[in-house]
């Protein structure tokens, strides 16, 4: 398929059938209408959590995700709000306690990227990917702490009281030119995540993050989708290969089940080997 790779062995992309390692909990994951949160969500939904799938426009896209979910066996609903919006994360908040009573799991995933290079980046555009990407992140994980405190542990559904992961990337470590906004962000998530994680962990509210590399979403296409922008994309990945959604969906269950219950402030990087300085591969 990648004929500049026939030097290395064919990809072969994992499809392991879930574990239903999540039974008995329920998730609210934001940015669920499509890309890494979708996926994030179908997966929950398959490993037997009941999900409440966050979207801001794309409703019909959150709809087809309730109904794939709901398919498994687990119950699934879309609400619709802005995360940044604190009046519509507490209204969201509730609707998600009056449909399953409490909840679990906080997947803090909606994001997005607005670029443009430094002197003309905007002050709106630098605004809008601050509230979203780490405001929104904020205003989320401060009530499912709320939450997680008030009720505490119910062994018989989990080791913790509740389980946060924000979604970052690989950019809060890796500067990225023309990206400004967003590595300032991420860079913004690792902080907050680790902070709020060294308060909380006394009540066993575990708060971890997610760094996904290139994974093949609509964020991205632009890096994926000719031959060209893939061969050029594998520059950057030791892997050499794209990630797939499914691979954070699966390390998001795993990262919010018991199977993980003594990691905790950690940042999971899931990037094919991206943070490794592929620059030197030769040379240095
Ligand atoms: C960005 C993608 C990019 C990837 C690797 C992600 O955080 O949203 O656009 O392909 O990092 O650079």
């Amino acid at each position: 398929m990648h004929p500049h790779h026939h030097d290395y062995p064919q990809a072969v992309v994992p499809n392991p059938p879930p574990r239903r390692l999540l039974k008995g909990q329920a998730a609210i994951v934001t940015g669920a209408s499509s890309g890494i949160g979708r996926a994030v969500a179908i997966s929950m939904g398959a490993a037997g959590a009941n999900v409440c799938l966050n979207y801001s426009s794309e409703a019909h896209a959150a709809e087809e995700a309730v109904a794939e979910i709901e398919s498994h066996g687990s119950h699934a609903f879309a609400h619709k709000a802005d995360v940044s919006n604190e009046e519509q994360v507490l209204a969201m908040f509730d609707a998600v306690r009056r449909e399953f009573g409490t909840f679990d799991i906080l997947v803090n995933n909606a994001g997005l990227q607005q670029d443009a290079k430094i002197e003309d980046l905007t002050l709106a555009q630098w605004q809008k990917v601050i509230d979203v990407n780490l405001t929104g992140q904020f205003l989320c994980s401060r009530e499912a702490v709320r939450e997680f405190k008030k009720r505490g542990v119910r062994p018989e559904v989990s080791c913790a009281a509740g389980k946060i992961i924000c979604m970052s990337s690989v950019h809060e470590v890796i500067p990225w030119a023309g990206h400004v906004n967003y590595a300032a962000s991420k860079g913004g998530v690792m902080l907050m995540m680790k902070s709020i994680a060294q308060e909380v962990a006394p009540w066993r509210i575990r708060v971890n993050s997610i760094c996904p590399g290139a994974i093949r979403t609509p964020i991205n296409t632009e890096a994926w989708d000719t031959p060209e922008h893939y061969e050029a994309l594998m520059k950057l990945i030791p892997y050499k290969r794209i990630g797939e959604p499914s691979e954070i969906g699966r390390a998001a269950v795993w990262l919010a089940s018991d199977d993980s219950d003594y990691i905790h402030g950690t940042s999971l990087f899931v990037d094919g080997g991206m943070t490794l300085y592929p620059g030197f591969e030769a040379g240095g």
